[in-house]
């Protein structure tokens, strides 16, 4: 099949690759020139495991290609996929105008028949906005021209996205054409091989599922930090509770850890997208709400709990940090926790020294040399008060203890993301402070 990507981010890139990587022939489109250039050399200007092999493989074997030229894309393609972002905007809601733009310029250029396919995470009604856009531009060239648009939401995750994309838990596809459900069902087959995971639905239910996921998942998030500072305040574990409630087939094991809070490009911003949506519907979303409101404290909790420990005055204070990304194997910087707590401790005028094994180029354009990043974990530590953590990336899980007391000027370790066990912290003489224990 001849496929277009419009939007060569996270999910465009992964999606395209994975698309040709199946045999397809892609044209990915992005209007960013310079992203454009090094895709088409293979570098894949995202860290995501698996990608750049793959991408350079398929680059070799001519199955896919690079352009900003969305007019040759969408007329030699059959399907058109777009994948760009949907920021927030001001208030909340989701930023449609990438969305929509690419929408007119398929509508300029449609030549014959094609499944339009909204990958992006888009509220409620926009397959309906995007479906008027298309229409409108082919009626002011006076043609008449067949198509369709299949709402298609995207549930890859960031570090393990390949594999996500190859092998997914299900695919959801929005719409009433039966001609552009089985090009969609065609398309998805080869990762479908053992089971027939699709979902079709109508365009609405399609667009819900998508935000109605990532805010459950977003609940289950605040829910356990919630109940992890309730667990500090009564002397319980939180790692106790999490095992005794996850064994409840009901409720599961997955996505139960405490920690900083969620951040990164989906949840915060698809929380509040969906809050929103319930304003413009007169609804309430009075759980979603709450989710946020958790989120935003838990966020600086951290922070809190240094601010305790050296009683309000962090001035004459270095701190080391390990992680930055808002999760491990990703370089996306965008809503991270680490953000909120370093941002704090600037503000209350301690130095910040950081590293991370992939996301320092894109932290160094959030903070340029008000953070000083170091070339490794323990580099980081020399002349350090205390270390921070903020992602569990696996190099932390099992660090050489001796160094990291023997580096730091004092032993003590502010956890995140819970990495280690009380007993063994208490046995290397580590003041070790953790979430919810
Ligand atoms: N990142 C994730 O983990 C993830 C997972 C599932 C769904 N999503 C959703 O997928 C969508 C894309 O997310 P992302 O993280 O890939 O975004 P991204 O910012 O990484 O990539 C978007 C790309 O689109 C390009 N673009 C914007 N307007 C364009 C235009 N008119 N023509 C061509 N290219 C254009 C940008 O230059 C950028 O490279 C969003 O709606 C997001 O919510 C993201």
């Amino acid at each position: 099949m001849k496929i277009a990507v419009i939007g060569s981010g996270y999910v465009g890139l992964v999606a395209g690759t994975c698309f040709a990587d199946s045999g397809n022939h892609v044209i990915c489109v992005d209007k960013d020139k310079d992203k454009v250039t090094l895709l088409k050399q293979g570098v894949p200007i995202i860290y995501e495991p698996g990608l750049e092999d793959l991408l350079k493989q398929n680059i070799y074997e001519k199955r896919i290609s690079f352009t900003t030229d969305i007019k040759q894309a969408v007329e030699e393609s059959e399907v058109i996929i777009i994948a760009v972002g949907t920021p927030q905007n001001e208030d909340g809601t989701a930023d449609l105008q990438y969305v929509l733009a690419v929408a007119q310029q398929i509508g300029q250029n449609i030549n014959n028949y094609k499944v339009v396919v909204n990958k992006s995470t888009v509220p409620v009604g926009t397959a309906h906005k995007v479906s008027n856009t298309i229409k409108d531009e082919i009626n002011k060239r006076k043609e008449n021209i067949d198509f369709d648009v299949i709402s298609n939401p995207e549930f890859l995750k960031e570090g393990t996205a390949i594999d996500d994309f190859t092998k997914p838990d299900r695919i959801v596809i929005g719409g009433k054409s039966q001609k552009a459900i089985k090009i969609m069902t065609k398309l998805y087959a080869p990762f479908l091989r053992t089971d027939n995971r699709i979902y079709v639905m109508d365009n609405k239910s399609a667009e819900v599922t998508k935000y109605a996921a990532n805010s459950l998942l977003a609940a289950k998030i605040s829910f356990m930090n919630e109940i992890a500072l309730l667990c500090e305040k009564v002397g319980a574990n939180i790692d106790q509770v999490r095992v005794g409630i996850g064994s409840d087939a009901r409720i599961g094991q997955k996505f139960l850890f405490p920690g900083i809070g969620y951040g990164g490009s989906c949840f915060p911003k698809d929380v509040k997208a969906l809050i929103q949506t319930g304003n413009e519907n007169g609804l309430k979303m009075g759980i979603l709400e709450a989710v946020e409101e958790v989120n935003d404290k838990q966020k600086i909790f951290l922070f809190e709990k240094v601010a305790n420990y050296y009683e309000g005055d962090l001035s004459a204070k270095t701190f080391a940090v390990w992680g930055l990304a808002f999760k491990p194997k990703t370089d996306d910087m965008r809503e991270a926790p680490s953000i909120v707590v370093i941002n704090a401790l600037l503000a209350a005028g301690a130095k910040v020294k950081a590293f991370d094994p992939v996301a320092m180029d894109n932290a160094k354009s959030i903070w340029g040399n008000k953070v000083q990043f170091a070339k490794d974990a323990y580099d980081v530590l020399n002349g350090a008060d205390a270390l921070i953590i903020h992602t569990e990336w696996n190099e932390f899980r099992t660090p050489d203890f001796s160094i990291v007391k023997d580096k730091l000027i004092e032993p003590v370790i502010f956890d995140g993301r819970n990495l280690y066990n009380l007993e063994d912290m208490l046995e290397i003489g580590i003041n070790y402070f953790s979430v919810g224990r």
